[in-house]
């Protein structure tokens, strides 16, 4: 890549979501000036960033927000400050940000409101913290609102090898909650791993629920989340006690979320969607979305937060990261890293 600028910065494009593209027709790498600086405004430098099936979904045009073309894709990474703009007084160059609903993340360098910034301890695991704004919030506010569970009770959950997944794990500890994981096959399962799982064999629903019975006896769970849809959804509906919740909050399967209108009827099962983007925005939220990010952080500080990761590539490596980011079976997260990102 050449460039004329004196100062060049990289910046991934999506410039076709049409079906059917292939990653080097839907996105570009472009080298471009430095973003202007204004008041209030802070530019940042991107350390790492994550790639979320939120992503990979958007530049297929099938997600729930899709921008207009050609846009900046990345919804979530850690970044460090390179410079504040005029009224800025509280960030300096040098302290280490996570960017909060800014899309437009995967660049060497971006320029946004000072508002929209969080800031994290510069000690703190860097990936760890690149992966902090959706999953662990997605997990904590599954665990937390969607309906009480009280300490010993049981919730259920499929992609449980997810990192979201590894995160509602994590949490379900930290909050006395026990978890019956679902995974699609055994080496999914954590090696020394003290959680109770269970590999879904393709079996009907009610041959699924007679397994969890079997696992965890008469008390079943009250919590079911379910990021699959399909048949998938259906075994987890059937394996809740009566008026148990089952949330969709994810569309791996690409199928309609089925459950069974006996199990909606006659065994109150409540069925509902979530969708993060969708829950900050609401104002009934608001005083509740203040504890979720000072509460993840102090997890990962205290180290009981921890999702895998399983490559970091530089931004020029970009074709290769989204094919890896979007294989199955992987051992965790596939993360993108930006020019400002210190040598591993
Ligand atoms: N609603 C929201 O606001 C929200 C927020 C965050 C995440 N999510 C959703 O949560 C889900 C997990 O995200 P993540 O970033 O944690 O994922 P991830 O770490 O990339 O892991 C992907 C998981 O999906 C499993 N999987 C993929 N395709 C599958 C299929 N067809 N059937 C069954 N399992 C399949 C994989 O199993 P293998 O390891 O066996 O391949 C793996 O467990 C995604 O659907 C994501 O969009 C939703």
């Amino acid at each position: 890549m050449s460039s004329n600028f004196s100062h060049p910065v990289r910046v991934l494009e999506v410039i076709d979501t049409a079906p059917g593209r292939s990653l080097r027709e839907r996105l570009r790498l472009r080298l471009t000036e430095p973003p202007t600086l204004r008041a209030l405004e802070v530019r940042i430098g991107m350390l790492a960033m994550s790639i979320l099936p939120a992503d990979l979904l958007q530049m297929r045009g099938q997600y729930g927000l899709q921008p207009a073309l050609p846009y900046v894709p990345g919804h979530e990474g850690v970044a460090v400050v390179l410079e504040a703009g005029p009224g800025v007084s509280d960030i300096q160059p040098g302290d280490r940000v996570l960017p909060m609903g800014v899309g437009g993340l995967w660049a060497d360098e971006r320029v946004v409101k000072r508002r929209s910034l969080v800031a994290v301890a510069a000690e703190a695991d860097l990936l760890q913290q690149a992966m902090l704004t959706a999953n662990p919030a997605t997990a904590w506010i599954l665990l937390r609102h969607e309906r009480p569970v009280q300490a010993g009770q049981w919730v259920i959950q499929n992609a449980a090898n997810s990192a979201v997944g590894q995160c509602v794990r994590q949490i379900a500890d930290h909050l006395g909650l026990q978890v019956l994981n679902v995974v699609r096959r055994p080496e999914a399962i954590e090696a020394h791993s003290k959680a109770l799982w269970l590999v879904d064999e393709g079996q009907d629903p009610q041959a699924f629920r007679r397994r969890v019975r079997d696992l965890i006896g008469a008390e079943s769970p009250v919590l079911a989340l379910d990021a699959i849809g399909g048949r998938a959804t259906s075994c987890l509906a059937a394996s809740l006690a009566d008026s148990g919740r089952l949330v969709s909050y994810g569309l791996l399967s690409a199928e309609p979320a089925q459950v069974a209108a006996h199990d909606l009827i006659f065994r109150g099962i409540e069925m509902r969607g979530f969708w993060l983007a969708r829950w900050f925005a609401d104002p009934a939220h608001r005083e509740a979305a203040r504890e979720v990010y000072p509460a993840l952080m102090k997890l990962v500080h205290q180290s009981a937060l921890h999702m895998q990761v399983e490559k970091v590539y530089d931004l020029d490596q970009w074709a290769e990261a989204l094919a890896h980011a979007a294989r199955p079976h992987r051992g965790g997260k596939v993360l993108l890293s930006g020019r400002h990102c210190p040598p591993a």
